[in-house]
């Protein structure tokens, strides 16, 4: 039997110059899980995720997948983690359109010398039908909106058949209609299986419909790791970001506002 953890960070620190970025992080997250990352600007999210992608040198041991992981990943590993990084700009006449965008995803899966057959191209067209952009197939992602092109980016990952999606503040910037959407695909993503998920937001509210986990970061620290309403605590999250903040519920659903 595999008794090796799927995802530990046992003591991991990241420093820049005289900066501690992280400090002496520990984590478990179980196969499968879905966790949230709080915290605020500058705590340390990106960072962490970086870490756990392959993206920054580190301090202290890494499992991922039940190995022990150095700061790079192997290309076997990179393919099982995908990763969408926060504010991903794409230049307005990048010419390419969201069909050849998400069947970038595949290149890992089948080598980059490699024409992809046409299978792929059925499956790129059923995940742009999962999360609803088939019609923006043939449009060029520079002039995408903010949810169609994270929803294709998003597409594009999961082109990669990933094991463990890193999603960094994915909502960032859309309509609140759109940041429903886009977590209401994600949970359902999450349904289906055999993928564990670690998004970082500042979407409060939406959170808790989304996952049961959450850790909250402040200073590159844990400051707290569980139920996502016990994260949530208006007392806790007043601390952390200096202002009086409550929490609230009202048809069965808690909300976070602030207070005054
Ligand atoms: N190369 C660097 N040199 C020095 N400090 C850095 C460097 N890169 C990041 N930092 C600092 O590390 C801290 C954590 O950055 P990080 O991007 O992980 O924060 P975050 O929690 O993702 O914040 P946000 O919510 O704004 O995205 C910040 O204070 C940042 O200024
Ligand atoms: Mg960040």
């Amino acid at each position: 039997m595999n008794c090796s953890p799927y995802i530990e960070l046992k003591d991991i620190s990241v420093k820049k110059g005289s900066s501690v970025i992280l400090h002496r992080i520990n984590l478990s997250i179980n196969k499968n899980e879905f966790v949230g990352v709080i915290g605020p600007n500058g705590a340390g999210k990106s960072t962490l995720l970086n870490v756990i992608a392959g993206l920054e040198r580190f301090e202290g041991t890494l499992w991922l997948f039940g190995e022990k992981e150095s700061w790079t990943r192997d290309r076997k590993k990179r393919l099982k983690i995908g990763y969408l990084p926060q504010l991903f700009q794409i230049e307005r006449r990048f010419p390419v359109n969201v069909l050849e965008l998400v069947m970038t995803g595949v290149t890992g899966r089948i080598g980059l010398f490699h024409f992809p057959e046409k299978k792929y191209l059925y499956e790129a067209y059923d995940i742009m039908d999962t999360l609803r952009i088939r019609h923006l197939a043939k449009k060029p992602v520079g002039i995408l909106s903010g949810g169609e092109r994270q929803k294709a980016l998003l597409a594009r990952t999961l082109m990669q058949k990933p094991d463990m999606l890193l999603l960094d503040e994915p909502t960032a910037n859309l309509d609140i209609a759109v940041q429903k959407e886009f977590f209401d695909l994600v949970t359902g993503i999450h349904k289906m299986g055999n993928v564990t998920i670690l998004l970082v937001t500042h979407d409060f509210n939406l959170l808790p419909q989304a996952m049961e986990r959450a850790i909250l970061l402040s200073e590159g620290k844990v400051i707290f790791d569980g139920h996502t309403w016990d994260t949530l605590s208006g007392e806790r999250l007043s601390k952390i970001f200096d202002i009086n903040l409550e929490t609230f519920k009202r048809n069965g659903k808690r909300f976070i506002s602030y207070d005054g």
